[in-house]
């Protein structure tokens, strides 16, 4: 028997730390966090997308009544960038959520089905997503969404 260790490092910033175009994105995610479908969890979630070409897709999570039917405001995000601009690699996802009247002091992380969908990105376009989660005491950048799913899935697997 060996134990073999998975380590993960992410950094955290300072939002005036962060490089222009990443507090841009930032601010983006933050931004339509308002626009946002949550009337059953009134858990506002804003993810913004910046693409090769510089622009930046966002969108927020949709809830439904048939609860499993909603769905998070990155998987709202990533397909409708690979939808609208199939050619364009996705370069940076930022994420923020807002509840209760506030942001929240620390960053949420994506579920187990975006950190899934993210990677698909990741792999379709063979380039490293950096991802950044927004929180009011710090922003956490992970370098990759792979970085964010250890042991994942992927079509290397299919046989
Ligand atoms: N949600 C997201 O949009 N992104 C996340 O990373 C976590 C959760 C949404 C799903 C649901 O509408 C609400 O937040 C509460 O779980």
């Amino acid at each position: 028997m060996e134990e073999r260790k998975i380590v993960t490092s992410l950094f955290v910033y300072a939002y005036d730390e962060l490089p222009a175009d990443y507090k841009r994105l930032v601010d983006e995610a933050k931004r339509v966090t308002k626009d946002a479908y949550a009337p059953y969890s009134k858990f506002h979630v804003g993810a913004a997308l910046l693409l090769a070409n510089g622009e930046i897709v966002s969108a927020t999570n949709q809830e439904n009544a048939a609860y499993p039917s909603g769905m998070c405001a990155e998987r709202v995000t990533m397909f409708y960038a690979n939808s609208r601009y199939p050619n364009q690699s996705p370069k940076a996802l930022a994420i923020a959520s807002f509840a209760e009247g506030d942001f929240l002091d620390e960053p949420i992380t994506p579920c187990g089905a975006c950190r899934q969908v993210l990677l698909e990105a990741e792999m379709r376009y063979g380039a490293d997503i950096n991802v950044l989660l927004y929180g009011k005491r710090g922003v956490y950048v992970v370098s990759s969404v792979k970085a964010l799913l250890p042991l994942s899935f992927d079509s290397s697997l299919l046989k």
